[in-house]
């Protein structure tokens, strides 16, 4: 129980010894009251009374859970910094990803903080959908011993902002959970917010723990940490670009290329399923352009950071100039006086229409700030910092050592009669020549992993560049030995323009790696046949290699095909596992628990 809290009537205190108490408390730092704590004890057992035990040994031995909910890292990255924070204070804790957290577990749970960000259309990030599920069943136990903060990542482009962080922090109070601290939902420039949150969770936190000088970091069940490298997202590495290869054909509607980077001396290594996390630099047109647009001088100086630097470079080099997002409207609607803008802004379901094609320089194009009403500071101050792109990386170690290859779709499109390039993909495929530097990073991911036991057989379904980490997992399980079966299944529109590594895949098949090789060309055929056709077509296989354990991947796209294949899963699962919809449901919930279920999409 908090002093704060402490009433005589629940005490042996009186009211007035209890103010005292409390008076005296609260003058103490915590090493001073784990001092006071230990020397009442003593003095009482000397005395020879009745002692009951201190409302501070309670949490004594208490643990400050933190959890996270990420596909992407970023509520990862948070909770290892809360995690530290608790550990430099000693306080005990133990932090644990969602997709291995006991759900049984909260019920006994006395301090427990969940970082979370959201997906799709506000749904929980894939390794925190079985405790969201479990936590809104009927399973869900009251925690009135539960003290919790929730703690949310998000994007304000998105309708649901945070949704999965709102959703559980109200589900905790509403099992009778109190809150720590109050929620935040923070947008996707996240650092300096998150660090506050959790610097003043710590000292919400901090009194209620004795000081124990034993106090360590637990990472459950034995997470690693990131690889022994000094770069990572804050610290990229400046890496050479060996090939960029088209690999889709000269008629195809995609631009697929075959990306291979060095990682030669940065001490960077990753494992199949990991992504690659890269910056780039805006394409110096479109700088131009926006300087033209705002009739703002390229050395204009600027504050970015509390850093100085030129407002060019900080349009190359530091801001998102591509996405587009609801804020950058707000602002420069703000900073050029424009009343039409102003009002689009404020009806935010037409805002996000708005912005659902339109790059930051279309916004301009059809705003001009020429009459010089926009400052160079206030140009930077409504543009977002910009955030490294992820590519799943498209290839094992054991095959190319301290190289790493990746598959990036072009993003090119025409819109309000203008060419259009996506920042990272057109840097990479346009702008950047072989043996020129691009920064990068490895991002672990521990939810999309091959099997440990070589024997167990993999079915991989990746269309389009969702090929990638099954490049990876292929090249891995060769260089293994690995004797479990291998079953992929890709697509793309045309067999002739866009088989994405045709000869390799075709090699694998021959040598027997690839036991199972499937593929739907959409457009080649009157009716358009797509993966999941392929695992309908294949019903009564696919059912057979869950059976015998297969471990079960889908990589690629999240908006529709990740949910036409889970449809299809679940259907193949009820019809020849003669199962109900619901059985079906939680046959394919138990494999997700047991990692036999596995996505990467976006
Ligand atoms: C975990 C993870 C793994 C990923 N793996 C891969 C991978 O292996 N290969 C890969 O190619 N990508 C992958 N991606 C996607 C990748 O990270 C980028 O989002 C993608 O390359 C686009 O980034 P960009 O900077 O080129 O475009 P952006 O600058 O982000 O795009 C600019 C704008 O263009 C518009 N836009 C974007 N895409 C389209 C489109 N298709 N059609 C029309 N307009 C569009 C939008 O308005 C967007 O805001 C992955 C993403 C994640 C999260
Ligand atoms: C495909 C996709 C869908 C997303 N959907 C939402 C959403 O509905 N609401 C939201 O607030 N953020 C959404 N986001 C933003 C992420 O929550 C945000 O980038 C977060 O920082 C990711 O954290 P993580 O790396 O820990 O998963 C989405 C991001 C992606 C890539």
């Amino acid at each position: 129980m908090l002093l704060s809290s402490l009433v005589a009537q629940a005490s042996p205190l009186s009211e007035q010894q209890v103010q005292q108490l409390q008076g005296l408390v609260s003058q103490l730092n915590p090493i001073q009251q784990a001092w006071v704590s230990g020397y009442l004890a003593a003095s009482a057992q000397l005395a020879g009374g009745q002692v009951t035990a201190p409302a501070v040994s309670a949490a004594n031995s208490a643990t400050l859970t933190i959890v996270y909910g990420s596909q992407t890292g970023n509520a990862r990255h948070v909770a290892d910094g809360l995690a530290a924070l608790a550990k430099a204070k000693n306080i005990a804790a133990k932090i644990v990803d969602l997709a291995d957290y006991k759900s049984s577990q909260l019920k006994n749970e006395q301090y427990l903080v969940i970082v979370t960000s959201t997906y799709g259309e506000g749904e929980p990030p894939e390794n925190a959908v079985s405790f969201y599920n479990f936590l809104f069943s009927k399973k869900a136990p009251k925690v009135p011993q539960l003290k919790f903060a929730v703690l949310g990542l998000g994007d304000t482009s998105y309708e649901f902002f945070c949704k999965t962080a709102a959703d559980f922090d109200e589900r905790l109070a509403e099992l009778g959970g109190q809150r720590l601290q109050a929620r935040a939902d923070l947008d996707v420039d996240y650092d300096a917010a998150a660090t506050s949150w959790n610097n003043a969770l710590i000292s919400v936190v901090e009194p209620e723990f004795a000081s124990a000088p034993s106090a360590e970091v637990i990472n459950w069940p034995g997470q690693t940490s990131a690889a022994a490298s000094q770069f990572n997202k804050q610290q990229p590495f400046a890496a050479e670009l060996y090939t960029n290869q088209k690999i889709t054909g000269r008629d195809s509607t995609k631009d697929v290329r075959h990306i291979e980077i060095s990682l030669e001396g940065s001490g960077l290594t990753y494992q199949p399923g990991d992504a690659l996390g890269l910056y780039f630099n805006n394409d110096p047109a479109l700088v131009s352009e926006l300087l033209s647009l705002t009739n703002l001088e390229a050395a204009a100086e600027v504050s970015l950071a509390n850093q100085s630097l030129s407002l060019a470079v900080a349009l190359t080099e530091q801001l998102e100039l591509t996405q587009s997002y609801p804020a950058f409207v707000d602002k420069y609607a703000a900073a050029t006086a424009n009343e039409a803008l102003a009002q689009l802004a404020a009806d935010k379901a037409a805002l996000r229409a708005y912005l659902v094609d339109r790059q930051i320089i279309d916004i301009v194009r059809e705003h001009p700030a020429t009459g010089g009403t926009i400052t160079a500071q206030q140009l930077v101050d409504a543009l977002r910092k910009q955030q490294p792109r992820l590519y799943s990386i498209a290839s094992s170690q054991a095959e190319v050592e301290d190289e790493v290859n990746l598959t990036v779709a072009v993003v090119r499109y025409d819109a309000f009669g203008q060419p259009h390039l996506g920042g990272a993909s057109g840097f990479l495929a346009e702008r950047l020549a072989e043996g020129d530097k691009v920064r990068v990073f490895v991002e672990q991911n521990n939810n999309f992993r091959l099997p440990a036991n070589d024997d167990t057989p993999v079915l991989m379904i990746g269309p389009g560049t969702g090929i990638a980490p099954f490049r990876a997992f292929l090249q891995e399980r060769d260089a293994r030995g690995a004797s479990g079966k291998n079953w992929l299944v890709f697509g793309n529109p045309h067999f002739t323009q866009d088989f994405l590594y045709q000869t390799e895949l075709q090699g694998y098949l021959k040598q027997g790696l690839l036991s199972k090789l499937d593929v739907a060309f959409s457009r080649d055929t009157a009716e358009k046949v797509y993966v999941q056709d392929k695992l309908r077509k294949h019903a009564s296989e696919v059912y057979q290699w869950l059976e015998q354990g297969a471990h079960v991947y889908i990589c690629g796209d999240a908006n529709r095909m990740a949910k036409d294949v889970h449809q299809a899963l679940l259907d193949i699962v009820q019809q020849h596992g003669n199962k109900s919809a619901e059985q079906a449901q939680q046959y394919l919930d138990e494999l997700r628990v047991a990692k036999r279920y596995q996505k990467d999409v976006y």
